[in-house]
């Protein structure tokens, strides 16, 4: 192993100490005076211990937030300056990117390099991008008819006004981006936050709610309430002050979140599990297809939503392909996130390890082939080897559920009539890739997919101006780019007779 990185000096502070929660301006302890466990995925470590916050931390911190919306300084602030406060915690992300790529190492496992590279400035991109919104958010003047009044005269228009407190619950395999992506929207458009992040991964979380509160969002604007989804989620989505919920998260509890937020009608955004097919044409740049496949499903150790994780090849390239995709897996390096020769990382924790391993043995007893990988590592940490997996079929387990692990099936198809079907053949439609030098079949292919995203020679492509969210069981509404401003607002219809 080469020498570790260098842990960002305050990035190791952060973690030797007990965490407390975000309520209002103040860091406190749970209610409740509980505390769990976070561990460091590469070594099964404790990192720290960290407030548990359950349904009394909950109301306090949503009483906390309704204050902030309905009396703060939040409400009343001119739409540039809310704007340039969110732009401000972009860049201060930019700043901190050192220490906040660290925590997602120690925390989730990923590699430094990656979390640098990708999770760090995607995060400052997305409150960059949205931070220009607060001043966009017009509404409509309208003229009406009203034929039962044709003498009338009248002046409409509508207004775009923040939907209010909004609880935010995010998983653990962006902690970072996930909760840009959630805070983003939510204080562009002026709403206030209770934000739970993964009881796995909360501590970049609640360092970049101190960056916010240093960039001047007003204290009770964002509050952070760490705890376990079943006490402190389920608290969060049950509240009858809050206006909306926003979950990413498995398709399981996104389903148990649709009937446990029914008895206040609060809305829903949900972004769920995916299971994307990634169709490689045997026109396509094989150079770049194969690494490209490969990368679809191996970033983040395929604990990605959007992960290509059913891949099909054409047959006359099929062999190729496979083979291609299987040295690539053989040849990755798993290793500790702090070695900078590491390509992937850990699992994020034991329970991924074991769910993973799972379906291994699952697809295994049911007559798919490894060639490459195939089992978790033994010693420390919650290392799972790339996996390649072939003669598989719709039916298997391996093909039906997400893996939400460095594993991927790979099917032959004849032509464009039998893979689209396929590809479709899911209860979900969150992502897709193509791979072809036919540029007419690249599109018929991306119209005929039922999926939110369509990439096209490329993979795992995300930008806050793009959309992103799910057909089917992958979700409700969309995140990134102007369509998730439509979640966080009500429109209000105001009409006058003149
Ligand atoms: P999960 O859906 O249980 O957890 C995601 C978040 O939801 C966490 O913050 C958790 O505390 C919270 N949560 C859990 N139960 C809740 C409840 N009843 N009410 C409110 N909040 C609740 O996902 P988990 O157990 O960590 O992972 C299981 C599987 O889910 C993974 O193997 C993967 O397939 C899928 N998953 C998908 C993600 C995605 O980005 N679409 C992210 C994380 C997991
Ligand atoms: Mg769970």
């Amino acid at each position: 192993m080469a020498t570790e990185i260098q842990i960002d000096e305050r990035a190791r502070e952060f973690v030797g100490r007990d965490r407390p929660m975000l309520i209002g301006g103040d860091w406190v302890n749970a209610a409740s005076g509980k505390t769990f466990e976070v561990f460091n995925p590469a070594t099964g470590q404790v990192l720290a211990n960290v407030a548990e916050g359950d349904s009394e931390d909950i109301d306090r911190a949503v009483k906390t937030a309704r204050a902030a919306f309905e009396d703060g300084p939040w409400a009343t602030m001119k739409p540039a300056e809310r704007g340039r406060i969110v732009h401000r915690i972009g860049d201060l992300i930019l700043e901190h990117g050192d220490e906040l790529a660290a925590l997602e190492t120690l925390d989730n496992g990923k590699p430094f390099a990656i979390a640098r590279a990708a999770d760090v400035p995607l995060a400052a991109d997305n409150f960059h991008y949205m931070s220009g919104w607060a001043t966009k958010m017009d509404g409509r003047s309208i003229s009406p008819s009203v034929p039962y009044m044709p003498d009338a005269q009248w002046h409409a228009y509508t207004l775009r006004e923040p939907i209010g407190v909004v609880g935010q619950i995010i998983p653990w395999n962006f902690p970072l981006l996930m909760a840009a992506w959630k805070l983003g929207p939510a204080l562009t458009t002026g709403c206030t936050v209770v934000l739970k992040p993964a009881e796995q991964t909360p501590l970049s979380a609640l360092r970049l709610a101190e960056l916010i509160l240093e960039a001047g969002v007003p204290e009770g604007v964002v509050n952070v309430v760490t705890g376990f989804g079943e006490t402190a989620g389920a608290a969060l989505v049950a509240h009858d002050d809050v206006n909306k919920v926003a979950f990413t998260g498995s398709t399981e509890v996104g389903k148990e979140i649709v009937k446990a937020s029914a008895g206040n009608l609060k809305k829903l955004t949900l972004e769920l599990g995916g299971k994307s097919p990634n169709v490689v044409y045997a026109d396509a740049d094989m150079e770049t297809a194969i690494p490209g496949a490969a990368n679809a499903i191996f970033f983040n150790h395929g604990q990605c939503c959007a992960a290509g994780s059913r891949l099909f090849v054409e047959y006359d390239h099929y062999d190729e392909v496979l083979e291609g995709v299987s040295e690539h897996a053989k040849n990755i390096k798993v290793g500790s996130g702090l070695d900078p020769d590491t390509e992937m990382g850990p699992l994020v924790s034991k329970e991924q390890q074991d769910r993973v391993q799972g379906f291994l043995d699952s697809g295994a007893e049911e007559g798919a082939k490894t060639t490459a990988g195939g089992k978790a590592r033994e010693g420390d940490g919650y290392f799972v080897e790339p996996t390649v997996l072939s003669e598989t079929g719709p039916e298997m387990k391996v093909e039906c559920e997400e893996i939400f692990g460095p594993v991927v099936t790979v099917r032959p198809f004849k032509d464009a009539s039998e893979v689209i079907p396929s590809g479709n053949e899911t209860k979900f439609g969150l992502a897709s890739g193509i791979w072809t030098s036919d540029i007419a079949k690249a599109h018929r292919t991306a119209k005929a997919l039922r999926a939110g995203t369509v990439w096209i020679n490329c993979y795992n492509v995300f930008d806050a101006a793009l959309p992103f969210g799910g057909y089917k069981e992958s979700g409700w509404g969309r995140e990134m780019g102007s369509e998730v401003l439509n979640n966080y607002t009500e429109v209000k219809s105001v009409c006058a007779q003149i």
